[in-house]
């Protein structure tokens, strides 16, 4: 049996990881895809004084802080990678899921085992590039996105995506009667760093051809931009002193309320 040299690695090296993330797999029907095969890939981040490595993996994982940034749509220059990206086949209907991978190099065997090490909310949107214009062309800064899940809190102290384990994957419906068409899907996770009293946001967009009958309606439907939808006073930005205790614990979140736009239901 082969070995990958990472198992080598155990004892002699130090794994290189930090405590930031992408969501480089989009699985569909169940199946694992590579690293970034349906997702766009990130260019390395460079924010905040966050520039300490510039290695693929950790680089990668540096979260944004800024919301008003065309960065902020579907990461870090990812129209520039949309060539490179596969478009995945996926019914509506049926179930997709985005895995965590916590700042580990693309070809580190570490990055299936990670963690989402900063619980928080999630969401996803779908957009489609407009008439004629084909989806690795679509960078989505001009496109009307529509919600489609949140997964937000638990309890009053917990989140649906928690750490590890049962962070590692973001199930999402793609809705039933969503008119079939190439789509980006934008998945987004935040938490609020207490060092910082800052939102950190990670976001990444997989490229999907939605296959179906169709029949819902958008029409009516207040569509989203990103960047611009969201606003620090949006009550669902953790910010919000409420949601802390002064131990720097989540308290409240049952409370929470989803930034941007209500779900589509599809009807
Ligand atoms: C987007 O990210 C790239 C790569 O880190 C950076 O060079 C660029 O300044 C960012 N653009 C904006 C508008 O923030
Ligand atoms: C998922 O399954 C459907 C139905 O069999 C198939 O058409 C589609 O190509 C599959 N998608 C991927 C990404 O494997
Ligand atoms: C998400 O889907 C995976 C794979 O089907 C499953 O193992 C996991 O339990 C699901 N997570 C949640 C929170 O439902
Ligand atoms: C959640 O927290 C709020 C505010 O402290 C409290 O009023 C409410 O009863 C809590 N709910 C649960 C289910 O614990």
């Amino acid at each position: 049996m082969m070995k990958s040299k990472n198992s080598f690695c155990l004892l002699l090296c130090a794994p290189i990881v930090t405590a930031h993330y992408t969501f480089p797999w989009l699985y569909v029907n169940g199946t694992l895809p590579r690293m970034w095969q349906y997702v766009r890939y990130v260019a390395i981040g460079y924010e905040d004084g966050e520039n300490w490595d510039s290695l693929p993996g950790p680089g990668m994982a540096i979260p944004q802080y800024d919301t008003t940034s065309t960065n902020f749509t579907c990461g870090r220059l990812a129209i520039d990678y949309a060539k490179t990206t596969e478009t995945a086949d996926v019914i509506a209907g049926t179930v997709v899921s985005f895995r965590v991978n916590q700042g580990f190099a693309p070809d580190d065997e570490g990055a299936l085992n990670s963690g989402l090490n900063h619980p928080g909310p999630a969401q996803a949107y779908l957009a489609k590039p407009p008439e004629g214009v084909a989806l690795e062309d679509f960078s989505g800064t001009d496109g009307d996105w529509f919600k489609i899940a949140t997964l937000g809190a638990k309890t009053n102290e917990s989140w649906v995506l928690e750490s590890y384990a049962a962070g590692r994957m973001a199930n999402i419906t793609i809705p039933a009667t969503t008119p079939p068409g190439t789509y980006l899907l934008r998945f987004e996770q935040f938490w609020r760093d207490n060092n910082r009293k800052w939102e950190q946001w990670f976001v990444n967009c997989a490229q999907v051809n939605i296959i179906g009958p169709g029949g819902g309606s958008l029409k009516g439907y207040p569509f989203a931009k990103f960047p611009g939808v969201y606003d620090e006073k949006d009550p669902g930005n953790l910010d919000h002193p409420e949601f802390w205790d002064k131990y720097g614990y989540y308290q409240n979140l049952l409370a929470w309320v989803a930034p941007g736009p209500p779900v589509w239901t599809g009807e």
